[in-house]
């Protein structure tokens, strides 16, 4: 397994509920190192930018509305098979289906209100971490 870095945001229905310090212990008891952190508040339209994958979707604009509401928490995680590690860690992206001691299953409201975002794969996790941070922020 390599070590790799992966992004992450703490939406707005978590940090509105003062849940980033729990959310990002669950990170770190993961074995997830967060490399670089900062709180945010998009507009819709650079939600709409970092969603622009899911245009198409009947969801797309109360999405892009939702993470425009309050402050986010991005962050960049590393370490071995992050990718698939943050995302075990997240659980599924609807909390009823989310697996015990998950952070979806224990603090998000509902598919769209889930608390978490996590890259999908290598590529995605690229590009998401270059559209919030510069190469300066990211400290390993
Ligand atoms: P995320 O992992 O950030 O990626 C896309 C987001 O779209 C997803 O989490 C959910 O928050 C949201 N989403 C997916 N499906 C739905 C849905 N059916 N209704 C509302 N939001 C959704």
């Amino acid at each position: 397994m390599a070590v790799q870095r992966t992004f992450s945001i703490i939406k707005p229905d978590a940090t509105k509920r003062n849940l980033t310090g729990a959310i990002a212990a669950k990170f770190e008891e993961a074995g997830l190192r967060i490399i670089a952190s900062k709180r945010i508040h998009l507009t819709k339209a650079q939600a709409g930018v970092f969603y622009a994958v899911h245009k198409e979707r009947p969801f797309y604009d109360e999405l892009c509305e939702f993470m425009a509401s309050e402050p986010i928490v991005v962050q960049v995680l590393e370490g071995e098979d992050a990718i698939a590690k943050n995302r075990e860690v997240m659980g599924a992206t609807n909390p009823a289906e989310a697996a015990e001691g998950t952070i979806r299953k224990e603090f998000a409201l509902s598919i769209g209100e889930n608390s978490v975002h996590g890259s999908d794969g290598e590529d995605t996790a690229k590009e998401e971490i270059a559209y919030f941070f510069s190469g300066l922020e990211l400290v390993g």
